[in-house]
């Protein structure tokens, strides 16, 4: 039995996978998180790990947390575009900080004993696809990010790889398309067009909604960077995306608003907005044997809206002042 610490364990994916690597594995999780506005401590309810509130560019705390894991897989992360574009400058301090403080640990500790990390990171490095077309993002697309966001999450895959050639750590690293599921931070997309509609509001669609995200359900994440840790080559890359049916923006709001009920307005557009996303994640399938279970884009909606629906205790605290910041921006 082995000791994992997990990054963002208090946030949407984190949390996720801790139930998850639990369940499947007999790791025993250690959570690292500062509990920013998108962690909860209620997303671990019930769940048998250990919780550390802190922060992952604390030198010190980081250095000793590391120096009793011998798998590192870090979610933590500044996640939101949209506030990206407010305010970068917490995405550096966390994305691009972080990740180098806890590669640091990583090496220092590597010097003594075998130990692993897993860099979470998302497809948008690859900066966006034309709308019409057939490309897809892979492991060898060239880095083109677009956002702060982006841009640091780029930055922080960079380090990884620096430090696995320079240092010769062990890591690997997964670059997923966009999540949805329980325990989705109501700012996000699709959270926040189900809690729009079961408030009788209508749902927001940014700008003209022709825009294309590879939606991937987060188990089916989660199952493969459980796969990528136990059967994934150390140095890698590899490409996470669910291959479901090409969706506009404007195509998953009339399915929310099908299957919770209510209509939806055109709200001011994103900046900068990236058009398209596709990810290619052959070399996940093949070399690892994953496949995603949720290829039926409405099914995972439906259960998502269930969600929600039975778990208003959770997002309604948050709701009303993510609504205002929205407002402030014309959306
Ligand atoms: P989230 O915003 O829901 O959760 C992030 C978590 O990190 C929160 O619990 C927060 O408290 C914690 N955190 C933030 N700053 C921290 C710090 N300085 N120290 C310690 N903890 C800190 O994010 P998410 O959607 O669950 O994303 C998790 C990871 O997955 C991120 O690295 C993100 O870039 C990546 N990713 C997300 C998606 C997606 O669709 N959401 C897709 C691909 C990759
Ligand atoms: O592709 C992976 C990325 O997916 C992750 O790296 C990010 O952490 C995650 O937040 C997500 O980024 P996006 O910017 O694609 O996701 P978001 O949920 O913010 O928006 C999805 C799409 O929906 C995007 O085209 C903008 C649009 N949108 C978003 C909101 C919040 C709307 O039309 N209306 C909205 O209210």
């Amino acid at each position: 039995m082995g000791n994992m610490l997990v990054t963002g364990g208090a946030g949407f994916i984190g949390a996720n996978f801790v139930r998850m690597a639990l369940e499947r594995t007999d790791h025993r999780v250690t959570v690292l998180d500062k509990l920013t506005y998108a962690g909860n401590r209620a997303n671990l309810d019930s769940v048998d790990a250990e919780f550390v509130e802190g922060d992952v560019a604390d030198t010190a705390l980081v250095d000793a947390l590391v120096g009793e894991a011998d798998t590192v897989v870090h979610f933590a992360a500044e996640s939101h575009n949209d506030n990206s574009l407010r305010d970068p400058s917490a995405f550096v301090h966390t994305n691009v900080v972080g990740t180098y403080t806890l590669l640091e640990a990583i090496r220092n500790h590597s010097r003594t004993r075998p130990i692993h990390f897993h860099h979470i990171s998302t497809d948008e490095v690859y900066g966006d696809l034309p709308l019409y077309g057939d490309e897809r993002f892979d492991e060898h697309t060239a880095y083109n990010p677009s956002s702060p966001y982006s841009a640091t999450k780029a930055g922080s895959d960079h380090l990884v790889r620096a430090w696995v050639r320079s240092f010769g750590i062990s890591a690997t690293i997964s670059n997923c398309s966009n999540n949805y599921g329980p325990y989705q931070h109501v700012e996000k997309f699709i959270p926040r067009q189900i809690t729009n509609l079961i408030d009788g509001e209508p749902a927001k669609l940014y700008g003209t909604g022709e825009q294309v995200r590879d939606w991937i359900h987060v188990d089916d994440h989660n199952a493969a960077v459980l796969a990528i840790l136990e059967r994934g080559r150390p140095g890698e890359t590899y490409a996470i995306g669910a291959d479901t049916e090409r969706t506009t923006n404007k195509q998953v709001i009339e399915l929310l608003c099908e299957i919770v009920g209510g209509s939806f307005e055109h709200v001011a557009d994103r900046p900068g907005h990236d058009q398209r996303y596709q990810m290619d994640a052959a070399k996940l399938r093949r070399e690892l044997g994953w496949e995603p279970r949720y290829t039926d884009l409405r099914a995972g909606l439906e259960q998502t809206v269930e969600w929600y629906r039975a778990n208003e205790w959770w997002w309604r605290p948050g709701k009303a002042d993510v609504e205002k910041r929205y407002a402030l921006s014309g959306q």
